[in-house]
């Protein structure tokens, strides 16, 4: 069947995966790529898909009302896969309000939109909210989130994601629009914008940089490759149960100093350095206020009811990134210039 689906955030990491995946995999659809562009997002990540027949974009921030409802009109949206947000945690400890406007009231605009224009029809459509594992707090040292942990968010960004999950809910309950939601945990791979910890030390490691370890690097992530999050939402989208919503992870936990460590290793021979070099750069740093100790998904329910499960281990797609970044230094300096360099002084200034 023919869809036009709205694909919002299409621009930045995780967002031009799942674009890329679409277009490509469904040349009947047409595919909007809703994105306001802001320092996360960057139409360099979809050039190679940029003139597909298939393919539209739309320069649009989602606190604008009256242009989502436009677009919808111009493109005659059937679905939305929701991903466009503010997504890092210490951005959103220095300003939270930030996150408020596009995290919940986004989402409600775009909420507000999809149940005008599907009004008796909402068999026919869906919304995938694509949201985070930390909406479920912190664990301690045992155990896994699963669709049934309560919501406990402890930052400025997890609290914002939970209030945009409420509301997707909030309208499949009141509205009966029809909704899946994803929750997945951390993600990794080509295009992860260099604030975030597994692209910010490659690129610190090839310029020599400190890599800044948060408190004692003891705390613990489950790290899953993007394009296996690209798959899971294709899955879930499409064969997830209305109403309802599935946890995405790799079972792939690792503390922050053995990650940091692992990557010093693979990088010191890529760059061909004597093995060590690149983990004497490891600075021990003032810990993130609110730091979650670990997060840890439990994916067997969108495994053993929709058949989902990653396709590379870790070794592979660290491989793959360490690579992409490698070979791609130009996408590197041109992210890395201008407003990523006050970022950086404000938030790593001892
Ligand atoms: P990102 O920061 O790389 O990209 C966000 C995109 O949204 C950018 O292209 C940006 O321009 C766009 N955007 C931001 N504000 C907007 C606005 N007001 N209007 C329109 N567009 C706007 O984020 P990401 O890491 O790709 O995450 C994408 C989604 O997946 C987010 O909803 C995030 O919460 C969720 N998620 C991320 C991870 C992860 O590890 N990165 C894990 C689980 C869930
Ligand atoms: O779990 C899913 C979430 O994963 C997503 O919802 C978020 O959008 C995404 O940013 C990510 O959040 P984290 O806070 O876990 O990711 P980040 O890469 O910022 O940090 C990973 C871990 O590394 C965390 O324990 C903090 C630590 N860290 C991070 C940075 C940037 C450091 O020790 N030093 C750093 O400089």
């Amino acid at each position: 069947m023919s869809k036009s689906i709205l694909i919002t955030g299409g621009a930045g990491f995780i967002g031009s995966h799942v674009v890329r995946l679409f277009v490509t995999k469904y040349p009947q659809y047409t595919i909007v790529n809703l994105d306001a562009l802001t320092y996360a997002g960057n139409l360099e990540n979809l050039r190679d898909v940029e003139k597909a027949p298939n393919y539209r974009f739309e320069k649009v921030n989602i606190l604008d009302a009256d242009a989502i409802e436009q677009v919808f009109e111009k493109h005659g949206i059937t679905d939305v896969i929701h991903l466009a947000a503010e997504s890092h945690v210490d951005r959103s400890i220095h300003s939270p309000l930030d996150f408020v406007y596009t995290n919940i009231i986004g989402t409600v605009n775009l909420l507000n939109t999809a149940k005008n224009r599907w009004k008796g029809n909402y068999g026919h459509h869906r919304f995938h909210h694509v949201s985070t594992d930390e909406v479920f707090g912190s664990l301690g040292a045992e155990g896994f989130f699963t669709e049934t942990t309560p919501y406990a968010p402890n930052s400025p960004y997890s609290a914002s994601k939970a209030g945009s999950d409420h509301f997707v809910r909030a309208y499949g309950e009141t509205y009966g629009l029809g909704y899946v939601l994803t929750n997945c945990s951390n993600n990794y791979g080509p295009n992860h914008f260099p604030e975030k910890l597994i692209p910010l030390f490659i690129n610190n490691i090839i310029e020599r940089k400190p890599l800044p370890v948060y408190g004692d690097g003891k705390y613990t992530r489950d790290w899953l490759f993007v394009i296996d999050h690209a798959t899971a939402i294709d899955t879930v989208f499409h064969n997830g149960k209305n109403h309802d919503s599935y946890n995405v992870g790799g079972f792939n936990e690792w503390q922050n100093i053995d990650l940091v460590k692992l990557l010093c290793s693979i990088m010191d021979k890529k760059l061909n350095r004597a093995e060590g070099e690149s983990a004497q750069l490891i600075t021990y740093v003032k810990d993130r206020p609110g730091h979650d100790l670990r997060y840890a998904i439990d994916a067997s329910k969108i495994n053993m009811e929709l058949g989902w499960s990653p396709s590379v281990t870790f070794e592979q797609g660290l491989e793959i990134t360490i690579d992409w970044f490698l070979n791609n230094s130009e996408w590197l300096a041109n992210v890395t210039s201008g407003n990523y360099q006050q970022y950086y002084q404000k938030q790593y200034a001892q």
